[in-house]
C-alpha cells in the first residue's frame, strides 16, 4: 500500500513547527516522494528550515546515498508556506511545534478550518496525551499521534498513538503512511510516555540510584551496562548526550502524569545537575566534563588477583551457567555438586559468589554477588558487590577468577541487584506490566526497545532468555529491602512468572 492509502505520494503532506523534528519528519516525507509545505510560527523560519532539509540532501548526494536527480526533484517538491492557508490540500499535516497542550490544541482548530474533513491530522508530542490534543476538534477521530525520534531520517522506529477518540481508520492510515516512508510503526495506546519512554525509564533512574546510594561513580556504572550489560552506551553519557535538562523533563512528566507513582520518582542527583544548568555536552559539562583537553574518569577496575585452584558450583547458576564453561576453558577445574538451596560459586578460601538476586552481601557471613552480563562470553567486564562482612581472601579469589576468564572487574557497593539485574529486571516489569494494560503487544514493545533507545534484546524476550520466574524473584527480594514501591513488582509479571505453576487442588 502507498502512503495515505490512498494516496499517491503525489498528496501534499504539510509540517508545523520547523524545529529540529519538524526538518527531520519533512525530509522523510520528501524523500518517500511527496510534495511537502513548511510552516513555522516564527518568520523566515520555514524557508531557513527549506534550506536546512536541502543541504542535507546535498550532503546525501555526496555520500552517494541520493542520485542528483531525485535530489533536484525532492527540492522542487519542498516549498515553505507563509501561512496554514497554503495547507488547504493536504492529505496529512503533522505539527511538531512547542511541546505545550494549548499551544497544539490551538493549532488543530486552526488547522481543522483550512483542510479537508479526509486530511489526517498528526501530532508529534512525546508527552501530552493524544486525547487531549485532539480534545477541542470538531472531528477528533482524524487525529493521531506519530512520535517520531530523533533524528527522524535515520531512526527507524515510530510509535503510532491512537487517543481515545481516534478512529481506527485513521490509525491504520497513519501506520500505513509510516510504513510507506520506510520506517518501523508499532502500535501505541495513549498513555504516559507511549512505549519507549514509559519503559526506558528505570534505564536511567536505577543507573542514577546506584549513583544516590554510594554504590559506585557514574564512569564504572556506565562501563558495567556498556561492556557487561551489552547496552550502546551507559545512562549517564547518553543523558549528557540527551540533555539532562530534557532527559529529566521526560521523566518528570512521565512521573506526574503516573500521578507520582513512587516507579517513576526522578532522582535528586539529577535535579542538581538541572538546577546547576550543568546539561550536558551542550553547556560543556553534565555527569562529565567536556572542555577541551578533559579526560573522561576511568571506571574503577581492580588490580590483578591470583586466580583461586578451583571452584565447586553448586546447584544451577541459571542465566550465568555459561560461566562454569569459560571458567573450565581458563583451565581452572570446576566440581559441580547438586544444591537444592541456593545457586552459588564455592571459592577455595570458604567464600561464595552469586548471582544479582535482589538481597545483599552484609546478609551473610562471606558471599559476593556478580552481576548479570548480557551474554558472559562476550562481556570484557563484571561488577562484584561486597560489603563488610565478605573477607578481602574471597574478594581477591572472586577477582582473580573473574580476570582469568578475560574480564575486567569493578568492584562496587553492596547494591541489591547491582547495576544490569536491577536495570533489566525492571525493565521487564514494566513491559509485562504495559502489556497487561493494552499499552501494546509484547512484540511491538520489543521492537519498540530495540529500534528506539537501541537495547540489545526487547525486554519481553530479555524476560524469556532469563527465564520465567527471574525477574519477579530479584524485585521480590528487592522489595523486601526497600519497601518504598519503586521495587514491587506488577501483578503483571506476578502472573508471568507463575501462569503455568498450577497449585494442587485447582482447576
Ligand atoms: N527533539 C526531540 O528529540 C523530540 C523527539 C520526539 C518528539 N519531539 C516533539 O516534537 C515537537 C517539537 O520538538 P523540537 O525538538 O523539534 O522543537 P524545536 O524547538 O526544535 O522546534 C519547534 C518549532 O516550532 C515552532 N513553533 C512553536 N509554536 C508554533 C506554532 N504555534 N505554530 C507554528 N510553529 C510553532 C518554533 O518556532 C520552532 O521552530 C515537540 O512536541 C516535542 O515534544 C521532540
Amino acid at each position: 500500500m502507498t502512503a495515505l492509502e490512498l494516496g499517491s505520494p503525489e498528496r501534499l503532506v504539510g509540517v508545523v513547527g520547523t524545529g529540529t523534528m519538524g526538518q527531520g519528519i519533512a525530509q522523510v516525507a520528501l524523500t518517500a516522494g511527496h510534495p511537502v509545505r513548511l510552516y513555522d510560527a516564527v518568520p523566515g523560519r520555514a524557508q531557513e528550515a527549506a534550506d536546512a532539509i536541502a543541504a542535507r540532501l546535498d550532503r546525501l548526494v555526496d555520500k552517494g546515498r541520493l542520485d542528483a536527480a531525485e535530489r533536484d526533484a525532492a527540492r522542487a517538491r519542498l516549498s515553505p508556506a507563509e501561512s496554514l492557508e497554503e495547507f488547504a490540500g493536504a492529505a496529512l499535516v503533522v505539527e511538531a511545534v512547542l511541546e505545550r497542550l494549548d499551544v497544539k490544541q490551538q493549532l488543530f482548530t486552526d488547522l481543522e478550518e483550512i483542510v479537508g474533513d479526509d486530511c489526517l491530522l498528526a501530532t508529534n508530542t512525546s508527552s501530552l496525551s493524544v486525547t487531549a490534543v485532539g480534545g477541542a476538534l470538531r472531528l477528533p477521530g482524524r487525529l493521531v499521534g506519530l512520535h517520531f525520534f530523533n533524528p527522524a531520517p535515520l531512526m527507524p522506529l515510530v510509535e503510532v498513538v491512537s487517543g481515545a477518540a481516534t478512529d481506527v481508520t485513521a490509525a491504520t492510515r497513519a501506520y500505513e503512511t509510516a510504513r510507506a516512508w520506510g520506517k518501523t510503526p508499532v502500535v501505541c495506546a495513549d498513555t504516559p510516555g507511549f512505549i519507549v519512554n514509559r519503559i526506558a525509564r528505570p534505564f536511567y533512574a536505577e543507573a542514577f540510584a546506584v549513583y544516590e546510594e554510594q554504590g559506585a561513580q557514574p564512569a564504572t556504572i556506565d562501563a558495567v551496562l556498556r561492556e557487561c550489560g551489552g547496552f550502546k552506551m551507559g545512562a549517564f553519557e547518553l543523558t549528557d548526550l540527551i540533555g539532562q535538562d530534557v532527559n529529566e523533563a521526560v521523566t518528570r512528566s512521565v512521573w506526574e502524569a503516573f500521578f507520582q507513582d513512587v516507579k517513576f520518582r526522578p532522582s535528586l542527583a539529577q535535579r542538581r545537575l538541572v538546577e546547576a544548568g550543568m546539561h550536558g555536552r551542550k553547556s560543556g559539562r553534565g555527569w562529565y566534563a567536556y572542555a577541551d583537553g578533559e579526560e573522561r574518569p576511568e571506571p574503577h577496575t581492580a588490580q590483578p588477583a591470583q586466580a583461586p585452584a578451583y571452584v565447586v558450583a553448586e546447584g544451577d547458576l541459571g542465566p550465568a551457567a555459561e560461566l562454569l564453561t569459560l571458567i573450565r576453558e581458563a583451565g581452572i577445574p570446576v566440581r559441580e555438586e547438586d544444591e537444592d538451596n541456593g545457586t552459588r560459586l564455592v571459592l577455595p578460601s570458604g567464600g561464595q559468589l552469586a548471582l544479582a538476586d535482589g538481597q545483599t552481601s552484609v546478609e551473610y557471613r562471606d558471599v559476593i554477588y556478580f552481576d548479570l552480563a548480557f551474554d558472559y562470553r562476550a562481556a570484557t567486564r563484571l561488577a562484584l558487590a561486597t560489603s563488610q562482612q565478605a573477607s578481602p581472601q574471597t574478594l581477591r579469589e572472586a577477582t582473580g577468577l573473574f580476570q582469568a576468564i578475560g574480564k575486567d572487574v569493578s568492584v562496587i557497593g553492596d547494591v541489591p541487584g547491582m547495576i544490569v539485574a536491577r536495570t533489566v529486571a525492571r525493565l521487564i516489569d514494566l513491559a509485562h506490566d504495559a502489556v497487561a494494560k493494552g499499552v501494546a503487544t509484547p512484540e511491538d514493545i520489543d521492537t519498540a526497545m530495540r529500534l528506539g533507545v537501541n537495547y540489545p534484546l526487547g525486554p519481553v524476550e530479555w524476560s524469556r532468555k532469563l527465564g520465567k520466574n527471574w525477574a519477579y524473584s530479584l524485585l521480590d527480594d528487592l522489595h523486601l529491602r526497600d519497601p518504598s514501591g519503586r521495587y514491587a513488582p506488577s501483578l503483571a509479571l506476578y502472573r508471568h512468572s507463575y501462569a503455568s505453576d498450577k497449585r494442587e487442588g485447582s482447576a
